[in-house]
């Protein structure tokens, strides 16, 4: 089954360009259908432009709440024949506006190994805790934050001397590849819950 991605966005949208990569080269079956950004000018717009994706740009400070600003995304994406959301670094919270429209249908990737460290800040949340060990996770979204189901999930090994700079930029590599790797194992049926992509080499 071919899915219809809407992708969210607020920012450097490297997420997005790993969906745009994999769809590219024929590793996942999708089509982007619109990004959204609630930023002007980031560089996930470029990205989505330079590959021939339609996009919109809706300022959540032009509405007077979030269900009304998800209401303004739910009428750019549906017309745009989206069926699934993923949001790629969007970094609102979503209202039952967005998620009744696209019941069971919206998907979050997060950097740290939920239940823990939810929220902003999760890298650093992870060094401030001392733990040995983080990743990212793909969850359905529910009207938590990030509390959803678990679709999938990715290890990666928090080293002496790591800043936030430097575990973010480890977990991305792997953000890229789970969120890749979920999507494609929903477009082919083969999403057996929850996935695991094991944990990075130590070594
Ligand atoms: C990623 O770390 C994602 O997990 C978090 O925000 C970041 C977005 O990065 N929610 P990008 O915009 O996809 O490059």
């Amino acid at each position: 089954m071919t899915l219809d991605l809407g992708v969210l966005i607020s920012g450097r949208g490297s997420n997005l360009q790993a969906i745009l990569d994999a769809i590219a080269d024929g590793r996942l079956d999708a089509t982007v259908r619109l990004v959204v950004s609630n930023k002007p000018g980031v560089l996930g717009l470029a990205r989505a432009e330079a590959a021939g994706v339609p996009t919109k740009v809706l300022s959540h400070k032009d509405y007077p709440d979030r269900a009304s600003f998800d209401a303004a995304m739910v009428a750019a994406l549906a017309p745009a024949g989206v069926q699934w959301i993923v949001l790629a670094g969007f970094m609102r919270i979503v209202t039952n506006v967005l998620l009744d429209a696209f019941p069971s249908r919206v998907i979050n990737i997060h950097p740290s190994l939920l239940p823990s460290f939810p929220g902003v800040s999760a890298q650093a949340q992870a060094l401030a805790r001392g733990v040995g060990i983080s990743g990212c996770t793909v969850h359905l979204v529910d009207s938590g934050t990030d509390t959803g189901p678990i679709l999938g999930q990715a290890a990666v090994p928090v080293l002496a001397g790591d800043t936030e700079e430097t575990l973010s930029e480890r977990i991305l590599v792997r953000e890229h590849q789970l969120l890749v790797h979920v999507l494609s194992a929903i477009s082919t049926g083969n999403l057996d819950l929850p996935m695991a992509l094991g944990v990075e080499s130590l070594s």
